[in-house]
């Protein structure tokens, strides 16, 4: 009688939870923000080029993803996750369904290294949909939702949420995301309602009381007030979180995270480079043109008429011609028309740099005010390279936006600046 051996059993693939799981992923330090329409894949092919070590996909309609396919294929396609190109990479859903929910990190989970799951949007239409930030009332269903991932995905879950303004309910808050399941804690120092002209500053403080009362194996991300490199080391000491996130500070100035981190050991001014932290705009159109030519993606093509305006808000005031040209991308705009308007920046940056007077202006100035409570310090970067962006406080933009002689007159001439390089 001959014995029919047994195949051997495929090795189970171990789920990692917490701090081992962010340790599998490199112990990122530099984190790429969910945004809607703007993070997604050319944006993170390029902030990963300038030192993101970790990025989001744009927040994902779960109950969208999961029953519509045109969606699905707008949303996130083949390249989405690819192993040597988008990784670590994290994909977000907001989601007020459980089964719903599963049933579209179910279609991701082999590209991408974990899902998060959205509390924090706090725009109107996440109102009306009930979810990110408005599911904050409903802490039965934010642990349902969290746990069905928890239990049924062979990747983690991980959550970003908004404070509450009291502590003591933000830290229960915390407690409970954390007991269904979630993995690591992504928290934006802002309330719900913090938001447009209110959008203040986010508050560090609690970042460090949760990172204080939680227990050290847990996983935090700090996400808020980004503008400038040093920031993420302030941040860092400020709160003792595992990483910072940057939403508005990356879209503005993508070479945010671009020096390696040196914890605890801000580099003096002195050795700052500003071609590397304030890239000028015809570097950074050809590299973000190159990306968006090779990824074919239809979230690319739409985001990229956004993140042109954005790179170069304080570029097109002066170059009107250019913002013509933008204003113009539509969704069946050829990638010929993206060069053409890559190369058009290249000459006018060309011609400025040919120019002795704009030459000697291409310097950055570090103010000897600080910027806000917050600590962060303001700096005038010439229009033609890329700015730090400032959020309105009180309803008021200070500074941001602006063409650097102005913010020269504003803050009272040269002799209260000192030359970064
Ligand atoms: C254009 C844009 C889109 C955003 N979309 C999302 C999103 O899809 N999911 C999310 O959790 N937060 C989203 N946010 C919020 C950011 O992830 C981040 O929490 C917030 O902007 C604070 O970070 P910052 O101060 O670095 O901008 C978005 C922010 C911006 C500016």
């Amino acid at each position: 009688m001959s014995m029919i051996t047994p195949p051997p059993e495929e090795p189970k693939k171990v789920k990692l939870g917490g701090r081992a799981f962010y340790e599998s992923i490199g112990s990122p330090k530099k984190i790429v923000a969910p945004m809607v329409d703007q993070s997604e894949l050319a944006w993170r092919k390029l902030s990963r080029r300038l030192g993101a070590d970790l990025c989001y996909t744009p927040m994902l309609h779960a109950k969208l993803f999961a029953t519509q396919e045109k969606y699905r294929r707008q949303m996130f396609d083949a390249l989405d996750g690819e192993a040597t190109s988008d990784r670590p990479l994290i994909v977000q859903f907001c989601a007020n369904d459980p089964d719903l929910l599963l049933e579209a990190a179910k279609l991701v989970e082999d590209q991408c290294d974990a899902v998060d799951l959205n509390l924090g949007c706090p725009q109107n239409i996440a109102k009306r949909g009930k979810y990110g930030s408005f599911l904050q009332e409903d802490w039965e269903l934010i642990y349902k939702l969290i746990n069905i991932l928890d239990k049924n995905l062979s990747i983690p879950v991980t959550v970003k949420i908004r404070v509450f303004p009291d502590r003591e309910k933000t830290l229960a808050y915390a407690k409970m995301v954390l007991s269904a399941g979630a993995q690591i804690l992504t928290v934006h120092g802002r309330t719900r309602e913090m938001k447009g002209q209110q959008t203040g500053l986010a508050d560090w403080s609690i970042i460090k009381y949760l990172r204080e009362q939680l227990p050290s194996e847990t996983v935090i991300f700090a996400n808020g007030n980004l503008l400038y490199q040093e920031d993420i080391n302030r941040c860092l000491e400020a709160t003792g979180a595992d990483a910072v996130m940057s939403a508005e500070g990356n879209l503005f100035n993508p070479a945010l995270f671009v020096k390696p981190i040196t914890y605890r050991n801000i580099l003096p001014a002195d050795q700052e480079d500003m071609d590397i932290m304030f890239p000028r705009m015809d570097h950074l159109l050809r590299d973000y043109f190159e990306i968006l030519k090779t990824t074919p993606g239809e979230a690319s093509q739409i985001a990229a008429k956004s993140h042109l305006f954005r790179l170069l808000r304080s570029f097109l005031p002066v170059h009107t011609d250019v913002r013509s040209e933008i204003a113009q991308i539509n969704r069946n705009t050829k990638i010929e028309e993206f060069e053409k308007i890559t190369v058009h920046v290249e000459t006018i940056v060309k011609t400025l740099m040919a120019d002795d007077t704009n030459r000697e202006n291409d310097v950055v100035f570090r103010s000897s005010q600080a910027l806000d409570a917050s600590g962060a310090e303001y700096k005038t970067v010439p229009y033609w390279r890329a700015q730090p962006y400032f959020r309105p406080v009180n309803g008021q933009i200070l500074f941001g936006g602006k063409r650097p002689l102005a913010d020269k007159e504003e803050t009272g001439g040269k002799e209260k600046e000192q030359k970064v390089q």
